[in-house]
């Protein structure tokens, strides 16, 4: 099946930069430690970007454990071999909608950040996923809810031009603000067992902007809600006056913005 959306909302000559600066390796090892990772597991870490991530959960599985990263972006793939590539760890350029029966099964399946750029095809994905987990295996989904639509002590009319960008976003590139909800749904139709639930904060952000939050949500002004088909009627169709202000007013200490985080993981029948 084809689609017209973009293939990756996000795509820019500076997505490495953006998701490895904002990986913090603390928290990926405590929702892999929370979902059961151990020493000794096969892991598949499905849509694992610039590597970080799958190196996080290789320290995880020690010793005598095996990660393969799955990305369909040749150059983020080819960044993570040359970083991060060591016993143990393997890349792979593949769309995750393909064929991935060589890839094996696994102990233990992890997808963070993944299911939220495509919101009509995720619990499709999910089934394909389930395949690669093996019998009593681990599959775990990691994702946000209300992704970026929880503000306040913005000036209105930015605020409500986000509201507009993440519509356009929904509509026009498959992006699913509320992808964190539904990950229990995925499991449970699926038939997994002892299915457990987290939620936490992704991002708590209030006072003074640090620089790793400034730099992340400016990307994706730059990048994803440019790209929304918003036609910024508050600024006279003026993406950049949107972004100008977007940038002032979020710097600003009295601004309070939150993302909930959704994990969830089961056991494979
Ligand atoms: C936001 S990043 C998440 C990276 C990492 N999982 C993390 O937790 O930080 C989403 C990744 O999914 C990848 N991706 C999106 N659609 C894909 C597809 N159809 N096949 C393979 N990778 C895909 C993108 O290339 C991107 O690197």
């Amino acid at each position: 099946m084809t689609t017209d959306f973009l293939e990756y909302l996000m795509e820019d000559p500076l997505e490495i930069e953006r998701q490895e600066r904002k990986t913090d390796p603390g928290a990926v090892l405590a929702q892999a430690q929370w979902a059961g990772i151990s020493a000794g597991m096969r892991v598949a870490d499905i849509g694992c970007g610039p590597g970080l991530t799958s190196s996080i959960l290789l320290d995880a599985v020690q010793p005598g454990g095996q990660v393969v990263g799955v990305d369909f972006s040749a150059e983020r793939i080819q960044h993570a071999k040359n970083r991060y590539q060591r016993d143990g760890l393997f890349f792979q350029q593949e769309d995750f909608f393909g064929d991935l029966t060589e890839l094996g099964t696994f102990d233990f399946v992890w997808a963070r950040f993944v299911l939220e750029f495509h919101r009509s095809r995720a619990a499709e994905l999910v089934a394909k996923l389930s395949r690669l987990v093996r019998s009593g295996g681990v599959l775990c989904l990691v994702d946000l809810d209300y992704n970026c639509l929880s503000h306040a002590g913005l000036p209105e009319r930015v605020n409500a031009t986000i509201q507009d960008v993440v519509k356009g976003l929904e509509t026009n590139s498959d992006f699913d603000p509320y992808a964190g909800r539904y990950l229990y749904e995925h499991l449970f139709d699926l038939g997994y067992q002892d299915i457990c639930l987290d939620m936490t904060s992704h991002h708590l952000i209030y006072g003074e902007l640090d620089e790793v939050e400034r730099y992340n949500w400016e990307r994706k002004v730059l990048v994803a809600a440019k790209r929304s088909g918003c036609d910024f009627n508050r600024y006279q169709g003026d993406f950049d006056a949107f972004a100008k202000e977007f940038t002032t007013s979020f710097k600003k200490s009295r601004r309070f913005t939150y993302t909930p985080l959704i994990s969830c993981c089961g056991k494979k029948p």
